[in-house]
């Protein structure tokens, strides 16, 4: 079947096998009543239990003297593997809703890195996040559309994001796809099937000192635009060199397959590594970072034209989860950012960091419900 639970410990939608499509939002709580706000995360945890069923979240055709309660697109496709993801925003936090002593040390606003310098406001923060991702982009879409509509008076949209073709696969049981610079992405990454790198980088733990994000974890939403025309005359091997990994086949310089494991010490004849010192693959992985790993589970986008420059925007809408930004995200992208070979080709266009809360339990329970 390709309906995925909605209910448990954990979100779904973090170490589910990554579907296809995304449709992903940040909302702004508009109103200034908590109650209304909750009511408003009740009715979303509720109309989310039936679309993953791939149920509507109410009648098409209840009353022909009133619009319908599902806005209908969606009506007759499958669940297409559907989760939903809610995530709070460092902001949520302020004097609003009293819930500033509620504030996980780990959401601590992400500081300034470098490279940040084409970061949009307009692409960036958010009070709240849903991240929905489905194998079918309508099905994904739906979702936020009927829950903008649910929000009407509490919440409104303040960024959206569509992405196509996972950048990453996030189980033993997918093949690695491969994102817009034509790479395979996710070799290395976190699976599901790991179930230690899942509790020791990705499930908050009772190291927290927040007992209500325990079973939760950290998302960082980066959209980061690839300048394809220029990465698009590049030669091969200085695109492999770029990544510290073949193109065919996605091994390491160092090996003859996929996942062999990049030898970082080998060095040519002349004594240079084989994995150039700035290689992506060199500064991002666990032996550069104090053995730190992030779960990532992006997807590629395209935006049609920088109308600026009659170039493409297109790139990674780049999502990680993990235990704690403070030494996972940040300290990694500190080290790309400063001398990552692919910072020529790209551009960080939008940044937003969210506590994802634990799953939602059961009918009547909702996202951080325990927080009031
Ligand atoms: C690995 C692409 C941005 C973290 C990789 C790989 C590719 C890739 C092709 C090698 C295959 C794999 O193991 O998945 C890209 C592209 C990016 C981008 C095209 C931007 C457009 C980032 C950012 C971070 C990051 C912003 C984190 C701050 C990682 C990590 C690995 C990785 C942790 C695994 C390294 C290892 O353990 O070998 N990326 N990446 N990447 N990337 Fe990125």
């Amino acid at each position: 079947s390709d309906i995925v639970p909605f209910y448990g410990a954990n979100q779904a939608g973090i170490a589910t096998p990554a579907q296809d499509r995304l449709a992903f939002a940040a909302f702004d709580v508009t109103s200034g009543s908590a109650q209304a706000f909750q009511v408003m995360l009740g009715t979303w945890a509720a109309a989310a239990a039936q679309m993953t069923k791939g149920l509507p979240v109410g009648a098409v055709d209840n009353n022909p003297q009133s619009p319908p309660i599902d806005t209908g697109e969606a009506d007759g496709l499958s669940a297409a593997g559907l989760t939903i993801t809610v995530g709070f925003g460092p902001s949520l936090f302020d004097h609003r809703f009293g819930l500033a002593g509620k504030r996980p040390a780990a959401l601590a606003d992400l500081p300034t890195l470098p490279g940040d310098g084409s970061l949009q406001p307009a692409r960036s923060g958010g009070d709240l996040c849903v991240q929905a991702c489905a194998d079918d982009p309508t099905v994904a879409f739906h979702v936020i559309r009927n829950f903008a509509r649910l929000a009407r008076g509490t919440a409104v949209i303040r960024w959206s994001q569509l992405g196509f073709g996972r950048t990453s696969s996030t189980s033993d049981s997918q093949q690695t796809e491969r994102n817009l610079m034509g790479f395979k992405d996710g070799t290395r990454n976190i699976k599901a099937e790991a179930a230690d790198d899942l509790r020791d980088h990705v499930w908050v733990g009772s190291e927290t000192d927040q007992a209500w994000m325990t079973g939760g974890s950290y998302l960082v939403a980066r959209r980061i635009r690839m300048l394809i025309e220029s990465w698009d005359t590049d030669y091969l091997s200085d695109q492999e060199n770029v990544f510290g990994r073949f193109k065919t086949s996605g091994a390491p310089l160092t090996g003859k397959s996929e996942f062999d494991t990049p030898d970082l010490a080998a060095k040519h004849t002349d004594g240079t590594p084989v994995i150039p010192l700035n290689a992506h693959i060199r500064l991002a992985g666990p032996e550069t970072n104090n053995n730190q790993k992030i779960l990532r589970r992006g997807y590629s986008y395209t935006d049609g034209i920088d109308s600026a420059t009659g170039l493409l925007d297109a790139g990674l809408f780049f999502l990680a989860y993990q235990k704690d930004p403070r030494r996972q995200f940040v300290p990694i992208q500190t080290r790309l950012g400063h001398q990552d070979n692919l910072n020529e080709y790209i551009r960080h266009t939008g940044s937003a960091l969210f506590a994802v809360p634990p799953g939602v339990s059961a009918a009547g329970d909702w996202w951080g419900k325990s927080l009031f």
